[in-house]
C-alpha cells in the first residue's frame, strides 16, 4: 500500500491522485456572459449538488498561475450562469470548448452549438443539453491562500430548470433518457454502467 504525504508530491502527482481517485465525476457544461457580451461555454468536473433545499450546486475552477479562467471571472462579474449536464449526444462538442481560446472569442460558436435564451437571467444555456438549470451566484470561496488562491470554489442557486420532455415522467428523471457521461482520468469518460438497487434501512 503507498502511504504519500501530498506535501511531498508535485501539483500533477496530487492531481492525478484525485482525478484518478474520485471517479465517476459529474461533468457540467457552465455557460456565462463576459463584461464585452461574449458567450463562453466550458466543461467542469469539480462540480456536484451542494444543497437540495434550496436548491444549490458547486463548481470548482482552477487559477492556472494564479489567473482568473474565463467563466470564472465571468460569474463574478455578473453573479450569473447556466449548467448543463453533459451526455452522450453532446458530449463531442462540449469536449472542445475546453480549448484555451483568448478571452474575445466565443467556444460556443467554435464547437456548433445553439445558443437558447434563458428565462430568468441574461446568459444564454445551449441547446443540446437535455438538462439545463439557471443559476445565480449564491456564495465563493477562494482557495491556497489568500496571496496564491489556486482555486475558486462558487455555489450557485438554481433558480429555474428546463428539462426535455422526453427524459421526464412523473417528477423523476430517466437516467437511460439521460445518457449522462462522467469523468475518470486522463482522457478517459465513462456512461451509466449496470444500474442496480438496494433498500435503505428503516
Ligand atoms: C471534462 C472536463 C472537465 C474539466 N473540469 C474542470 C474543473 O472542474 N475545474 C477546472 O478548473 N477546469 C476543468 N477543466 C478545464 C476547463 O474546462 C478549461 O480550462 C477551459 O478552457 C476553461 O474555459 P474558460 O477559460 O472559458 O473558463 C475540465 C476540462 C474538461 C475537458
Amino acid at each position: 500500500m503507498l502511504s504519500i504525504d501530498p506535501a511531498q508530491n508535485t501539483e500533477r502527482e496530487n492531481y492525478k491522485f484525485l482525478i484518478g481517485s474520485i471517479i465517476p465525476r459529474p461533468i457540467a457544461f457552465v455557460t456565462t456572459v463576459s463584461k464585452d457580451g461574449i458567450l463562453n461555454g466550458a466543461p467542469f468536473s469539480y462540480f456536484n449538488i451542494v444543497s437540495s433545499n434550496p436548491p444549490m450546486i458547486s463548481l470548482a475552477i482552477q487559477r492556472p498561475g494564479g489567473r482568473l479562467k474565463d467563466t470564472s471571472r465571468n460569474i463574478f462579474d455578473t453573479k450569473e450562469f447556466v449548467v448543463h449536464i453533459v451526455d452522450e449526444k453532446n458530449v463531442e462538442k462540449i469536449n472542445q470548448t475546453a480549448a484555451s481560446l483568448p478571452h474575445n472569442q466565443s467556444e460556443i460558436e467554435l464547437a456548433g452549438l445553439t445558443p437558447i435564451d434563458s428565462d430568468k437571467i441574461s446568459v444564454p444555456g445551449v441547446k443540446e443539453a437535455k438538462i439545463r438549470m439557471e443559476c445565480v451566484l449564491e456564495h465563493s470561496i477562494s482557495l491556497g491562500g489568500l496571496d496564491s488562491p489556486g482555486s475558486d470554489l462558487i455555489i450557485g442557486k438554481v433558480i429555474q430548470f428546463h428539462i426535455d420532455d422526453d427524459i421526464y415522467e412523473n417528477g423523476r428523471i430517466d437516467p437511460r433518457g439521460l445518457g449522462a457521461i462522467s469523468r475518470l482520468a486522463g482522457h478517459y469518460y465513462a456512461k451509466i454502467g449496470e444500474v442496480f438497487s438496494i433498500e435503505r434501512p428503516k
